[in-house]
């Protein structure tokens, strides 16, 4: 159930952790559903939950880059000035594993993913627990990541032991996660932090890899997805082609950047320009598309500089097939 963040639900929400309970989190990019990061049946629960493969390993969220030793050796210098930057803040880093870290919450590699989140409520629930929290997004495995206690409990429902309602998400995309290949240093999944502020700090050119040459399983082609079919179009063609789809019968929604003038659809969202709103209103709209029972939403990507990069990331892979919805009926 969903309890309002205070006192008295951040105590017990540390105290569910500490008996390996599971407990949705807020954090600034989106919801997590958190557990012991040490707890072997507290971590095999948010996979049995989420009906996550066993393989895709988990982010440990700590309170401090205090605690960054206790999970990750050979710390690159890199990395810790990246997590003198960005910590707390939306910024994983790919270290190489301590031996002590459970298998299961890193897929069985030898690296373990670590971050700090700036959340204050959960900052507080780190304190009060003491360790590292093991959370994933607060969804079933392949859908929308929630950025509100509402969006979570709509997926999750009573599996969870507790959501801690922190407010709707600020940023409302997944982290940025930053790994080292081969000693250099490479964006696995692009998000708030972008590459161009990370090479800042580190006065060199960082690589941003498709997932290709390590492997990052939440970065397949199909995550993201809503079940409504989402097509990419260019923010010229998108009035004709709404047109078209509506003439035909179907039910269009328009999601886009800037306001854009449609005949026919039957919702159109944008977010007047503004690239931070169009993030942090990403995923409810994505939700808000299948709850309108939408045939097709039209998308037109952002310009890809900043969080217009992460944007358009998170647009392709949910238009990756068209979705579940349309993948079944391509199965039918
Ligand atoms: O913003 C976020 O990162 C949110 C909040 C809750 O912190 N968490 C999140 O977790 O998005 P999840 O599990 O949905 O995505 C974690 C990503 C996955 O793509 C996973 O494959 C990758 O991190 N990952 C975790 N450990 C890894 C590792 N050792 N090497 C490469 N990728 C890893
Ligand atoms: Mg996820």
């Amino acid at each position: 159930m969903i309890e309002p963040a205070d006192s008295e639900s951040i105590r017990r929400a540390a105290e569910l952790l500490k008996a390996g309970g599971m407990v949705a989190i807020p954090t600034e990019t989106v919801y997590g559903l958190a557990a012991d990061a040490s707890n072997p049946e507290a971590v095999a629960r948010i996979f049995t939950t989420k009906g996550r493969p066993a393989d895709h390993p988990l982010i440990v969220h700590i309170e401090s880059a205090v605690q960054l030793d206790d999970w990750a050796t050979d710390v690159p210098n890199g990395a810790r000035q990246l997590a003198d930057a960005f910590w707390p803040g939306p910024l994983t880093l790919i270290l190489k594993r301590r031996d002590s870290v459970l298998d299961a919450v890193t897929g069985g590699m030898d690296t373990v993913a670590i971050r700090v989140p700036s959340h204050p409520v959960t900052q507080e629930i780190l304190s009060a627990f003491g360790g590292g929290l093991a959370a994933p997004s607060a969804n079933r495995f392949g859908r929308v990541s929630p950025t509100t206690a509402e969006n979570v409990e709509s997926d999750l429902g009573s599996d969870v032991d507790l959501i801690i309602d922190g407010g709707p998400c600020d940023i409302g995309l997944e982290s940025t996660i930053v790994a080292w290949v081969q000693g250099q240093q490479t964006v696995l999944r692009p998000g708030a932090i972008s590459a161009d502020a990370i090479a800042r700090v580190l006065g060199c050119d960082v690589t941003t890899s498709t997932g290709a040459t390590v492997r990052a399983p939440g970065m397949l082609d199909s995550h993201y997805a809503p079940s409504t079919m989402l097509e990419l179009c260019s923010a010229d063609s998108i009035q004709q082609r709404a047109a078209a789809l509506a003439a035909d019968g179907l039910q269009v929604g328009v999601l886009s950047l800037e306001p854009v003038a449609v005949i026919g659809a039957k919702v159109a969202w944008h977010s007047h320009g503004d690239i931070d709103l169009c993030a942090r209103s990403l995923y409810g709209h994505l939700r808000q598309a299948d709850n309108e029972g939408l045939d097709v939403l039209l998308v037109s990507l952002p310009p890809e500089t900043g969080l217009g990069v992460a944007v358009a990331d998170r647009l392709r892979r949910a238009a990756h097939r068209g979705g579940p919805k349309a993948r079944r009926q391509a199965d039918q």
